[in-house]
């Protein structure tokens, strides 16, 4: 007989809330989505109303448990992934934000970051998380709210405040406000935690002057982190996975050998390769992250993290107005034989790796009169591509070069851009038949804890092959489109003004 349980898998990301129900073969039965509001308060700055988030992933939530009760599924378990590092703080008595979040692209920090640098400190934040003094992370953004919202400081010295990223909000609201948790792998975004203890440091809590009276419990991305509250969902339903988006997809992706390596084209591009058991300390501004942490063992990663990818296409559709849909990037690029000598370098909220410059800002070159859509959006794809190889020469400098790439995310379903990818970093690119692997990670994770799986090994099994671009560019043209593309992003380093 069919087994009937299904996961349903919380993927709270950057532009949209989504919810889907795995069935327990690892396959997808049904997915719901709901986009929500990007606010821009002022240049480098980026917020989401938290009860935007909040409505929208339980909107999309209690449509996956329809959806499955229809399909005759049982939901054993949820699972929830989000967003990385997007900060809340939120008042412990009515669970309301005191601020909107502050999310992962922000750049308003960047001021505190570089007098935290000039003081010499970024070499023990590094040592001790593996991450940099860059306001990607949560920290100074957590520090900002405290400072910039009346008595917030003072409520916090009183133990009314709690901060969270938003798996840690939306456990909290999902069990109605009993539980504060959150796992291994976002607290290791924080700038908070440390890599290795996997605790909150009391020195970075200092430095960043984040209270301990506002922080999560952490706990492994596979545990018991709390069940829903029959008011919320009308069911009361264990949350047995969570785990970082990118981390997530790690796990959808079955990279759990060391060597093994994803790259995940969502609203910004994470590529995240797997070291194993101890943590790699990189010497090219990558991260030193957590992979997964399960049964209390820590498997490390080293992560490039690239702030725009698909917002570069949401913006050609949503700021331009040159397409109508994403999906005719693919057509449009194809339709020329080349950018005819553009390039678009998409720094809209700075650069990250490696050069996490947070003063840069978008730059288009070699524009001329001759330049039109299909340029425009053979380029913004290509930006895609140059800024992975980018993340990829950091790796190499750093003693690792990886054999193949395996790519998820909404851009994967791009086949131009999948062979451009594999033609610029010359290895072969894999896309699985699942792309939704940040859902499945967490949807696995909550499996293995529910014991619907008995090891990661189950995942790894169901992992399927649909389609492996090899490299067919010649050397010379790759070196001459590189060649232009450093070229462009050094000119949009320069400061102007
Ligand atoms: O670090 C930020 C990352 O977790 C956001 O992922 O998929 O929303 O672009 P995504």
């Amino acid at each position: 007989m069919a087994d009937s349980r299904a996961i349903v898998a919380i993927d709270q990301g950057t532009t949209s809330s989504r919810a889907i129900v795995f069935r327990a073969d690892g396959s997808i039965a049904a997915v719901a989505q709901r986009e929500f509001r990007q606010i821009y308060p002022a240049s480098g700055w980026v917020e989401h109303d938290p009860e935007e988030i909040w409505s929208t992933t339980l909107a999309v939530t209690r449509e996956a448990i329809d959806a499955a009760a229809a399909a005759g599924l049982r939901v054993a378990a949820l699972g929830i992934t989000n967003q990385r590092e997007t900060t809340i703080v939120w008042d412990r008595e009515t669970g309301r934000a005191i601020h909107n979040a502050i999310v992962w692209q922000d750049r308003r920090t960047a001021g505190v970051c570089a007098r935290l640098r000039e003081d010499g400190l970024e070499d023990l934040v590094t040592d001790r998380t593996g991450l940099l003094l860059d306001p990607y992370f949560s920290a100074t953004k957590a520090a900002w709210i405290l400072d910039h919202v009346d008595g917030a400081r003072d409520r916090a010295a009183r133990g009314e405040l709690a901060f969270g990223t938003v798996d840690s909000f939306l456990m909290w609201r999902l069990t109605g406000g009993r539980v504060h948790v959150t796992d291994a792998t976002n607290a290791a975004r924080t700038n908070l935690c440390g890599l290795v203890s996997g605790e909150w440091d009391d020195e970075l809590l200092a430095i960043f002057q984040v209270p301990p009276s506002l922080l999560p419990e952490i706990r492994d991305c596979a545990a018991d982190f709390g069940e829903t509250d029959p008011s919320v969902l009308g069911h009361r339903l264990p949350v047995l996975g969570i785990a970082g988006d990118q981390q997530a997809a790690a796990v959808g992706q079955a990279c759990f050998r060391p060597g093994d390596i994803k790259s995940t084209y969502g609203t910004g591009c994470f590529v995240i390769l797997n070291t194993g058991d101890t943590p790699v300390r990189s010497h090219n501004r990558l991260l030193g992250t957590l992979c997964y942490r399960i049964g209390g063992k820590s498997t490390y990663a080293l992560e490039g993290a690239i702030f725009v990818s698909g917002a570069v296409v949401q913006w050609l559709r949503d700021g331009l107005g040159v397409i109508e849909r994403a999906a005719e990037t693919e057509h449009l690029a194809r339709s020329v034989e080349d950018t005819g000598g553009v390039y678009l370098v998409p720094a809209f909220t700075g650069l990250g790796a490696p050069f996490w410059d947070a003063e840069a800002r978008g730059a288009m070159f070699g524009v001329t009169r001759d330049t039109g859509r299909a340029h425009l959006a053979r380029a913004a794809l290509e930006a895609v591509a140059y800024q992975t190889r980018d993340l990829f020469r950091a790796m190499a400098e750093d003693g690792v070069k990886p054999g193949t790439l395996r790519v998820d995310g909404g851009m994967a379903a791009n086949n131009w851009l999948m062979q451009f990818l594999a033609d610029i970093l010359a290895i072969p690119v894999e896309r699985p038949v699942v792309t939704e692997t940040t859902a499945l990670g967490a949807a696995a994770l909550a499996a293995l804890q529910a014991g619907i799986y008995g090891s990661l090994d189950d995942v790894a099994s169901s992992w399927a092959l649909d389609r492996r671009f090899e490299p067919s560019m010649t050397p010379a043209t790759r070196r001459r489109l590189l060649s232009g593309w450093d070229a462009a992003v050094a000119r949009t380093r320069i400061r102007i003004g």
